[in-house]
């Protein structure tokens, strides 16, 4: 059985006001019957460890850099996230694929980093609107797969996201039959790569996803739970997005 996952990707948003949101969602989950993991800012990451304490609630990173140390001004390391009390790093997030010029390679060497550190890489894929009415979604998702898992990649390194570009802070989420069919295509693809090891992966859906969708999102085969962005930064925004995971 695959653990659902309900996790909240902060982007270059909070500042230690922010930690109040935390100890809100954590009060409103005390047990919470699926996995939670909020991916803060690095600036807060040590911060809302500590908020956190020992409940629950799993804290990433956004990115990491390849390589283990050295002069690279301005990045942070699979290692450094550990440190600060990261258990997951997102990866290969559109935003970081677009603004920064990250490949499918790269993002590749960085889950290697990170699964050398012990760190659980959420691999992003997903098709700009150009893609999707060129009727490309598949190939190129499939292609962002291949491409950016790491070598002999085993379940417990990774989690894959589906997040359509065009759907990614637009309100517009795709139909429910457009994430089914993603998300069945990526499952089959995933044990193509890692046979029945592939099982094993959580596969989450992320664009627009509020209280609103989202138990509909969660209803659809083989979504596994969510990838949240703006519905993340206000516990009252993420909670019922957990609640409704776990009633799934
Ligand atoms: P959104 O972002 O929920 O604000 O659409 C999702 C994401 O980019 O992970």
């Amino acid at each position: 059985m695959r653990h659902k996952l309900a996790a909240g990707n902060w982007k270059m948003n909070g500042l230690s006001g922010d930690l109040a949101e935390i100890e809100a969602l954590i009060a409103a989950h005390p047990a919470p019957k699926v996995e939670m993991l909020i991916c803060p800012p690095a600036t807060l990451l040590s911060r809302m460890a500590d908020t956190v304490g020992d409940h629950p609630l799993h804290l990433g990173g956004q990115d990491c850099h390849a390589a283990p140390d050295g002069a690279n001004t301005g990045d942070i390391s699979a290692a450094m996230l550990v440190d600060a009390g990261a258990r997951y790093v997102i990866l290969g997030h559109s935003e970081r694929r677009t603004d920064h010029g990250e490949t499918d390679a790269v993002v590749k060497a960085k889950a290697e980093a990170a699964r050398t550190e012990g760190l659980v890489s959420v691999i992003c894929v997903g098709e700009t609107l150009a893609e999707r009415e060129a009727g490309e979604t598949l190939g190129l998702v499939g292609r962002q797969l291949a491409g950016s898992l790491p070598d002999a990649p085993i379940a417990a390194d990774v989690v894959i996201a589906y997040e359509p570009v065009w759907a990614i802070g637009t309100g517009k989420a795709p139909t429910s039959d457009q994430i089914a069919e993603v998300h069945g295509f990526l499952r089959a693809e995933i044990k193509r790569h890692m046979g029945v090891e592939g099982d094993g992966v959580r596969i989450l859906y992320g664009g627009s996803v509020k209280a609103g969708n989202a138990a509909e999102i969660f209803a659809i085969p083989d979504v596994d739970g969510a990838l949240v962005g703006g519905a993340s930064l206000t516990a009252g925004d993420f909670s019922p997005i957990v609640t409704a995971l776990e009633n799934a």
